[in-house]
């Protein structure tokens, strides 16, 4: 997106949240109209967010604490305004052609002849049998591993505090009895009503018990560019009903992946933090296991049954795209972690307070004055070379001085 553009949406966006909003009525960016020349890195960045804030236009969020200043209907209907809601639904076709097109284009030619029944048929052997991701990997041997799961917790929020309110979109409408299959699977992500048993509740109870806070979007601040990316290809695939097939292909890797990710982090946890409220992770390796038949035999089955083998190329789709934004995510934590972990100086782990929303943010392909920075949940940093080889993706937000 041009310059001009970004500079007026971000103060709009800023503009709508006001001074101090609550976390879950924050839309503001990072993109700050001093820069005249911002790097590649912050671009992106900041183009990512401002897709997230389309994304989350989409859904309703209320502040869970009622005692907060003034009218409550107010703070609602500006945020929802519909002149703010349409200029960021203008941005957003912009952005996702620039963000995440490419991303789906990639896969489009690699997936080209995969059929789907064969895919379907190794998927699951497939992922039962690989070894822990390379961050679960990398954790085993970090001295710091506290500080490191800390992070994948904050930088997992961005989906997790609102789990299944992407695929919820997909949901609505009219499409036969696989609609209904689809349904079953999100009462299970919703708890089937009850309240404790909400995949979003026990999430935030694994975050408490690692002494974190749990308000919907209270880490915006904190999240990196490939935890922005995972959260915005989700939402383009689920906001966008003319991916309705490849929505399912999220659907089959995402349930097929998680209950063997799932049954690895509640292991760790086991292991390395007892004290820790793994139940998110327990239930998981469990229910998806279920989730998992369900799509392969109450959905895919009979779409390709009904529509034949152009919509399982579209489920592949899916899929891939799905298991590329999962794998880069990985791959990101586990590079950031070691990088951190194999520096001689410059570190002071844990999560520095004043690295707070009211703080500016820094890439690491920036040449600006550097100050002491936080790198979500990990640590502190304050030697400005050490913070220039960090991986690219990395977000630091500044610490008061
Ligand atoms: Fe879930
Ligand atoms: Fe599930």
């Amino acid at each position: 997106m041009g310059f001009v553009a970004m500079d007026s949406l971000a103060a709009r966006l800023s503009e709508r949240s006001g001074p101090h909003p609550p976390a879950v009525f924050d839309s503001r960016i990072d993109w700050s109209g001093a820069d005249a020349k911002p790097s590649d890195g912050m671009r992106r960045l900041t183009a990512h967010q401002a897709l997230m804030r389309a994304y989350q236009n989409r859904y309703v969020v209320l502040p869970m604490d009622g005692s907060q200043k003034g009218s409550i209907v107010e703070r609602l209907q500006r945020h929802y305004d519909p002149n703010y809601l349409a200029e960021a639904d203008a941005a957003r076709r912009t952005l996702e052609d620039e963000l995440i097109v490419p991303l789906v284009a990639a896969i489009e030619t690699r997936a080209e002849d995969t059929s789907c029944e064969d895919y379907v048929a190794q998927l699951l052997p497939r992922i039962r049998d690989s070894e822990p991701g390379q961050f679960i990997a990398f954790l085993e041997s970090s001295p710091n591993r506290q500080h490191h799961y800390r992070n994948f917790l904050i930088q997992s929020s961005a989906d997790l505090l609102a789990e299944s309110s992407a695929s919820a979109l997909g949901i609505i409408g009219e499409f036969g009895e696989v609609q209904s299959a689809l349904f079953r699977i999100l009462i299970d992500e919703f708890g089937y009503g009850e309240h404790g048993k909400k995949h979003s509740q026990l999430y935030r109870a694994t975050l408490r018990s690692f002494g974190l806070p749990d308000e919907y979007n209270g880490f915006w601040h904190l999240l990196d560019t490939v935890s922005l990316e995972l959260h915005n290809t989700i939402h383009f695939l689920f906001q966008n009903p003319r991916n309705f097939f490849r929505q399912i292909g999220f659907l089959l890797y995402a349930e097929t992946s998680y209950q063997k990710s799932t049954g690895d982090h509640h292991r760790y946890l086991r292991q390395h933090h007892k004290e820790a409220d793994a139940r998110y992770f327990g239930e998981h390796a469990h229910i998806d296991i279920h989730h998992t038949a369900m799509v392969v035999d109450e959905v895919v089955a009979p779409l390709l049954k009904r529509y034949g083998a152009e919509v399982g190329r579209e489920i592949v789709i899916g899929a891939e795209l799905t298991a590329a934004a999962f794998a880069r995510s990985d791959a990101h934590l586990a590079a950031l972690g070691k990088a951190i972990d194999e520096a001689d100086s410059g570190v002071s782990f844990g999560l520095d307070a004043s690295a707070d929303r009211e703080q500016r943010c820094r890439t690491p392909d920036e040449t600006t004055p550097f100050q002491p920075v936080q790198i979500g949940g990990i640590a502190k940093i304050d030697d400005p070379r050490l913070f220039a080889d960090l991986p690219d993706g990395t977000v630091g937000r500044e610490v008061a001085a």
